[in-house]
């Protein structure tokens, strides 16, 4: 039997920071209502001249890098994304194995916003266990700053442009395989947070109904970690770090309070980054590995909530190559 491993982390992070001093300048708001409601104090925004798939190339090259494998080893790259370069082909995937030099790649993307990366890692973990792919590349990156209306005070001020990626990998060794990874779906609230579809006269922006999405959010989000933790037979204490997905501070406090983990279990990058949806767990999660947080070894806690509405959980090894 054939396992999947999570062998690498990277992300790549725009250099143009925008402060909350930007939104104050050109709508009917303050840094103090910003910071209050949200958390948020600045967030990245990609230049001109890049596109999501861009970011994703970035990010995935630290990842094939750190997990020590060759590009030719990849053979399956799932790119989760709400604002791909294109709208409906060819996938930001495609793209990304383009610009990495890879030509026989089977190559998709994944449309469940901030659940995306939850998402991606269930997809590689399928495919490695039924031994049909060995390594699997998975990205999570946006360019929402293309799909927010910059005329909406009540979204705009909430989202960020990044990028991260991770190598998951074969492996018979079960103790460093990943855990369990669970993901749902239920369309009937797709109304809370959509951007219009084809037959609409609207433009192509983000549409939120910020405070129903809020409560949703945090019911959803505690539930998930309690099945997940429930089914698993794991405990507060046999998690070293819970990376729930980045998207308000009082949302995150609210579920990270209802959970009862300690604050040194949880990862919080929201005030620095905004909400990049996909790309949100992966760029905590390397910033947890460059800062020397995220060991080898260590049990994480994945935990993301998006537009569909999606939700996901994952209980996640970190296993590098160089153990
Ligand atoms: N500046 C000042 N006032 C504002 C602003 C602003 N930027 N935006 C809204 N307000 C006002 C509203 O008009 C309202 O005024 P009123 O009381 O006079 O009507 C008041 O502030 C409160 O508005 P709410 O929408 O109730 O504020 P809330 O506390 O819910 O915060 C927010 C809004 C930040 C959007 C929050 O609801 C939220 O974070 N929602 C969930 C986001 C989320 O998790 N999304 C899912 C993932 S995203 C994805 O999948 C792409």
């Amino acid at each position: 039997m054939s396992y999947a491993a999570f062998r690498s982390i990277g992300s790549y992070i725009p250099d143009e920071v925008r402060g909350n001093d930007w939104f104050v300048e050109r709508m009917d708001t303050s840094d103090e209502w910003i910071t209050k409601r949200t958390g948020i104090s600045e967030r990245r925004i990609a230049a001109k001249d890049q596109n999501t798939s861009d970011l994703g190339y970035e990010a995935a090259k630290i990842a094939i890098q750190r997990a020590n494998i060759q590009t030719s080893d990849i053979d399956l790259i799932v790119c989760a994304t709400i604002s791909p370069d294109y709208y409906c082909m060819p996938s930001t995937a495609c793209l990304i194995a383009e610009k990495l030099g890879i030509k026989d790649v089977m190559a998709l993307d994944i449309s469940a916003a901030c659940t995306g990366f939850v998402y991606s890692l269930s997809v590689a973990k399928a495919f490695i266990e039924s031994g049909m792919k060995k390594n699997v590349l998975i990205i999570g990156a946006e360019k929402l700053s293309s799909i927010v209306d910059y005329t909406d005070r009540t979204t705009c001020m909430l989202f960020g442009d990044g990028a991260g990626a991770a190598i998951i990998s074969s492996t018979q060794n079960k103790d460093e395989a990943i855990i369990d990874v669970q993901c749902s779906a239920d369309g009937s609230l797709k109304d809370l947070l959509l951007t219009p579809g084809v037959t609409s006269d609207e433009a192509m922006y983000m549409q939120m109904k910020g405070n129903e999405t809020f409560k949703i959010a945090v019911r959803t989000l505690t539930s998930d970690v309690q099945k997940i933790m429930e089914k698993n037979n794991y405990k507060n204490e046999d998690i070293d770090l819970f990376i729930p997905h980045q998207a308000n501070y009082r949302i995150i406090k609210a579920v990270g309070d209802a959970l009862k983990f300690k604050d040194e279990q949880k990862v919080l990058t929201v005030h620095k980054y905004g909400n990049t949806s996909s790309a949100s767990i992966p760029m905590a999660m390397n910033e947890c590995y460059e800062d020397g947080r995220l060991k080898a070894g260590d049990t994480m806690l994945l935990d993301a909530f998006g537009g569909g509405l999606t939700w996901g959980s994952a209980l996640v090894k970190f296993s590098p190559n160089n153990n």
